[in-house]
């Protein structure tokens, strides 16, 4: 696979995962991370997430003679449940993984990606790989390759296509090695899901908090080049169309109920969307980002339009339900907002 050959060699891969596209370096080679960093403007502090293809791998990239009895417990029991798949779990980091790759922290987030390219990637390459997600820092997540050849085209020695990212969020950030277990950032594995698997968590993110926990967490991240405002689904129906706005809907019947009230000339449609008709939170995260790319395309800013010249000045979105994949939903849209 010439892709891991490139990583070998100290280059950049741009490679599917179930959640975005990654932005990889090997992780255990220094030079190559700080590529990473440079390609995507991305300031020294904010960590990268390690990739790994097996469990085992971790006594080699983690340093878990640190943890205690329960943690690793924890671990385990997390790992079996949710590897390969959206969780990346914060935990102490071997000598082997270089100061820049975690920002100088002595911890660094770990996931198995559930996606066989990505694993046949790593598992090729050095066996663990740095990467975040693969756009210009701060700006909306890519879950197309396309997304990533248009904005870090020439950065990339090489992009591997996977088509459509099929959880369309971010990985779940989980701090499990303090006394309680925290949330940094909410993400593809539901708050629900993992609390039924260990208990009680805590929302460590920094929206709960309001401090830096987790150096993602910078509060306008995953911005559009366009306006975003956020509405509850009741303010959302109340709002009025006006030529040049998007409403970005939930679902399907908050839509109806806006357009039933609307007065006004016919709203375009191009404008009008819908995350899932049946308000699917897991459906509605699978094109998230997908959604706000084309609705950002469409904005003044750039001079891109629609069809038939629409241009978007603005877009105002409905917040989902704060349960399974929502709270991953709300928490982009609360930071496209900022
Ligand atoms: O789904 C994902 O997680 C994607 C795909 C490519 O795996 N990656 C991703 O990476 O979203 P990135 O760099 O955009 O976000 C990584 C997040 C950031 O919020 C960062 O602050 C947090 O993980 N993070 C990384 N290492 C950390 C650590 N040691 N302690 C606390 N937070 C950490
Ligand atoms: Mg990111």
């Amino acid at each position: 696979m010439r892709a891991a050959e490139i990583l070998r060699m100290g280059g950049l891969v741009a490679f599917p995962t179930e959640t975005v596209y990654g932005l990889g370096a090997d992780a255990y080679n220094a030079a190559a991370v700080a590529k990473v960093f440079e390609a995507k403007g991305r300031p020294r502090f904010d960590p990268l997430i390690i990739h790994i293809a097996a469990v085992e791998t971790l006594t080699n990239a983690a340093d878990l003679s640190q943890l205690t009895k329960e943690t690793k417990q924890k671990l385990y029991l997390l790992a079996e449940k949710f590897w390969p798949g959206p969780l990346s779990l914060v935990l102490p980091k071997s000598d082997k993984i270089p100061g820049i790759a975690t920002a100088g922290l002595s911890t660094a987030a770990f996931r198995i990606p559930g996606h066989d390219a990505a694993l046949k990637l790593i598992a090729l390459s050095g066996g663990a790989v740095a990467a975040p997600s693969a756009n210009p820092f701060g700006a909306l997540s890519p879950t197309r390759a396309e997304y990533v050849r248009d904005k870090l085209g020439e950065k990339v020695d090489i992009i591997l296509d996977g088509g459509a990212a099929r959880v369309g969020v971010e990985s779940t950030v989980l701090d499990i090695t303090g006394d309680s277990v925290k949330i940094l950032r909410p993400g593809g594995t539901p708050k629900e899901a993992i609390e039924k698997l260990i208990g009680a968590v805590e929302d460590g993110s920094a929206a709960a908090e309001g401090v830096f926990v987790s150096p993602g967490q910078s509060k306008s991240h995953y911005a559009p080049k366009t306006p975003l405002k956020v509405f509850s689904r009741e303010e959302m129906i109340n709002l009025l169309y006006e030529k040049g706005s998007a409403f970005l809907f939930f679902d399907g019947s908050a839509r109806d109920e806006w357009l039933k009230a609307q007065t006004a000339d016919t709203p375009a449609k191009e404008a009008i969307k819908v995350l899932s008709e049946s308000g699917s939170t897991a459906e509605a995260a699978a094109c998230f980002f997908e959604t706000l790319h084309e609705l950002d395309n469409c904005n003044t800013v750039n001079g891109r339009s629609l069809e038939k010249g629409l241009e978007i000045s603005c877009i105002y979105a409905q917040f989902a339900p704060q349960e399974g994949l929502g709270a991953a939903i709300n928490d982009r849209l609360r930071r496209a907002g900022a």
